[in-house]
């Protein structure tokens, strides 16, 4: 079923060998066909995350039968179904977690993955939500069990899985501590919401998390350094405390003390978002639609921006991204909605 006439071919921005940002440049492709379980989106913004960039310089391939184009976020319009998927869908303004394939004018999403954008919601800042929303709900609400009046240490306070950290864990009632690397960053992460922020270049953070909860220390760690912050984020933990994982940014190998983990009963656990199944992101998009839903559609999430470039610009999006100055996200303009 199709809503508009759909060109044969359209505008995408990919890469033919791994590099730096500049490896990124426009091409002209093939607009992709749904399958039975999938919609077809007109894109009109596509969210940057750093899992992109580390596809682009090779660190990341993408799973068997994904796009090879970056891009794992976007907002758009479904102007195509699946066989097998609700008519109703078509014409709907939606995000939509990708499984890859978000840099480009169309992209083919499984109908599952998809979450209605309200009236009035900007397609811009919709199109940041799904990727660090699922990361973040799944990872720390999910796996750690943060619960109203727990708190937590967050790493990356000003990233965009930080700013989405400090935004759920305000409207859940979890106090969060975020590090930074700089005192400005901390000012940042405090004024969208952090209960408190250190600069992990001046401050030792396990001594500051002792000093900021008076010894009680937090219920859960969401990592994404690794190396030798595991053990350090183990001693910020408190008995029962979950440590969950979901990048190696300082390095894959950590030293731990099992006595510890033993003696203290905590948890290590950790995910990847990108290779779980269809059936798994679909099941992770109706619990956000029934619990975080709600805060979208009365406007009290909106994700934190950083800048908009439109989807030529990818590769300078990605050098924004990586030269680590942004607070929150960053997103690519496709197209427009009328
Ligand atoms: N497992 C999953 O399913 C999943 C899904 C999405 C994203 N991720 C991962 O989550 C991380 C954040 O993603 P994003 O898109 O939000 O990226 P981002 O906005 O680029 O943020 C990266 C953050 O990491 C911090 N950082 C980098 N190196 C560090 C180090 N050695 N020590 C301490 N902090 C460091 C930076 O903060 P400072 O400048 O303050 O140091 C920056 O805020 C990425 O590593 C990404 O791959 C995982």
């Amino acid at each position: 079923m199709t809503l508009e006439v759909i060109s044969k071919e359209m505008r995408a921005v990919g890469f033919d060998s791994p590099g730096g940002p500049d490896v990124l440049t426009e091409r002209m492709m093939d607009i992709p066909a749904p399958g039975e379980g999938d919609v077809l989106i007109r894109v009109l913004a596509a969210g940057v995350n750093r899992p992109d960039a580390l596809q682009r310089a090779g660190k990341y391939p993408p799973p068997p039968g994904a796009s090879p184009l970056p891009g794992l976020e976007v907002s758009g319009i479904v102007v195509q179904v699946g066989r097998k998927v609700a008519p109703d869908l078509m014409g709907q303004k939606v995000c939509a977690l990708a499984n890859g394939g978000g840099y480009a004018e169309y992209v083919v999403v499984p109908a599952g993955q998809c979450l209605p954008v309200p009236d009035g919601y900007d397609m811009v800042e919709a199109a940041a939500l799904p990727e660090t929303l699922f990361t973040v709900w799944t990872n720390l609400f999910e796996r750690a069990y943060a619960v109203e009046g727990d708190t937590v240490l967050v790493h990356g306070g000003t990233s965009g899985i930080g700013t989405m950290a400090i935004s759920l864990c305000r409207l859940f009632g979890v106090k969060i501590i975020v590090t930074c690397g700089s005192d400005d960053k901390c000012k940042a992460a405090r004024d969208w919401g952090a209960t408190h922020a250190i600069n992990y270049r001046t401050q030792d953070f396990v001594a500051e998390v002792r000093e900021l909860t008076e010894g009680r220390r937090c219920q859960a760690v969401l990592d994404m350094v690794g190396g030798d912050y595991v053990q350090r984020n183990l001693r910020c933990l408190a008995d029962d405390g979950r440590h969950v994982s979901i990048a190696v940014l300082g390095g894959s190998r950590a030293e731990i003390s099992i006595a510890e983990v033993m003696g203290r009963r905590l948890t290590l656990t950790g995910s990847t978002l990108r290779p779980r199944s269809a059936t798994f992101k679909a099941l992770v998009a109706d619990e956000i639609s029934a619990h975080v839903w709600p805060f979208v559609k009365s406007g009290q999430l909106r994700p934190a921006m950083d800048r908009i470039y439109p989807l030529e610009q990818a590769a300078a999006a990605h050098a924004r991204m990586e030269a680590g100055d942004h607070f929150g996200k960053i997103v690519l303009k496709v197209g427009e909605e009328g």
